[in-house]
């Protein structure tokens, strides 16, 4: 298949035609990738049961891993869900348009082939203008994953879309790189207290402002084998890069100390070292990449494509730092501490 591409800016939107065009190919069942907030998005119609197959096809996914359903205003969720409890009507008062994403039980015409057999359904409705627009246009719920290929990093340009998905997609928009650069938080709501199953943007501390009482998923954080998260799309090793990674925790200082000793060991140019704006200049041997500047709050938006650098780099050991202190670290390190296969040294109290 040969990958179209169109673009949408801030300052110009879309060309008229070219998104009537992207509008027209998801409505009649093809799949255009397309820029969120957060990350790339793999668009097809989330109510037709062919369109979620070839999502699942394109990505190489597991079709047991659910979907998320993309919507443009309020009022379309009420066709796709059973009901909206008064927690997530506050919720959506609160985030929506933006980075969250809720966990509803399903309406009928929600196929089990997008919400991947379960009885419950994610929605989120982002706040990028050009993704809201789009979903508009095209008229019905847009399922939309990550735009990258399985156990790839989440794209962040329309760059690592094309690395990932050119060929295996009729239409790629490009807008530039996205603002957060990590996921939507997803919230269940079909419990009793809502659960956070994939921090994000959106933090626990946010929601509690809002609903009082919310849980973290304890299978985020338990090494137990029996304690399984319960986002299905968290329990594989995803957004890895291909070298093993090792993430030191502890002041920065002996973080790099400790970096420097063990990067010599190996040859240079098989070594990466993911670091920040800040702390790049005291490693003098490696591969360094930086994920952004700390100070400018700027590590969540690089992470994934400092992750894709080292596939490029073919380095076969990533030692990083951690970014335990920084803002939304909660998500930074959920997704640092993934891609690292949840292999940590502690050099606290060393
Ligand atoms: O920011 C985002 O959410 C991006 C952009 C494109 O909107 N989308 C995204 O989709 O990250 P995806 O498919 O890569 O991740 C969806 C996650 C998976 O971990 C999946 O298992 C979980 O949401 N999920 C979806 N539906 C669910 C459900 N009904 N119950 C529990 N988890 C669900
Ligand atoms: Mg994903």
């Amino acid at each position: 298949m040969k990958t179209e591409y169109i673009s949408w800016s801030r300052e110009k939107g879309y060309e008229e035609r070219e998104l009537l065009r992207a509008a027209n190919i998801l409505r009649k069942g093809g799949l255009a990738a397309f820029p969120t907030e957060t990350v790339y998005g793999l668009g097809g119609n989330g109510l037709l049961r062919e369109a979620s197959l070839k999502i699942y096809e394109a990505k190489g996914r597991p079709s047991d891993n659910p979907l998320i359903l993309h919507i443009s205003k309020r009022e379309e969720l009420d066709s796709i869900v059973k009901a909206v409890s008064e927690k997530a009507e506050a919720l959506i008062q609160a985030f929506w348009p933006g980075p969250m994403t809720l966990i509803f039980e399903k309406s009928e015409c929600v196929p089990y082939e997008t919400t991947g057999g379960l009885d419950t359904v994610a929605v989120r409705m982002p706040a990028h203008e050009g993704a809201r627009q789009l979903i508009a246009s095209a008229g019905v719920p847009i399922a939309a994953p990550s735009a990258n290929r399985s156990g790839r990093p989440s794209p962040t340009t329309a760059e690592h879309v094309r690395e990932d998905l050119d060929g295996r997609v009729d239409l790629i928009i490009d807008g530039g790189s996205v603002g957060i650069g990590l996921e939507s938080t997803i919230i269940d709501l079909t419990a009793e207290t809502p659960v956070i199953l994939r921090p994000g943007y959106i933090t626990k501390d946010m929601i509690a402002e809002v609903i009082d009482e919310v849980t973290m998923d304890p299978g985020l954080t338990e090494e137990k084998p029996d304690i399984r998260p319960k986002a299905p799309g968290m329990k594989y090793r995803h957004y890895a890069p291909k070298a093993q990674m090792t993430v030191f925790e502890g002041k920065i200082e002996e973080v790099i100390e400790e970096i420097n000793k063990r990067a010599s060991q190996y040859p240079a140019e098989q070594v990466g070292i993911l670091a920040s704006e800040e702390t790049k200049q005291y490693y003098s041997y490696g591969q360094v990449v930086t994920a952004g500047s700390r100070k400018g709050h700027t590590i969540g938006r690089g992470l994934y494509g400092a992750l894709r650098r080292f596939d490029q780099l073919g380095v076969e050991v990533i030692f990083s730092e951690n970014f335990s202190e920084e803002e939304k670290s909660e998500a930074i390190m959920n997704r640092l501490l993934k891609a690292a296969g949840q292999h940590v040294v502690s050099l606290e109290g060393k």
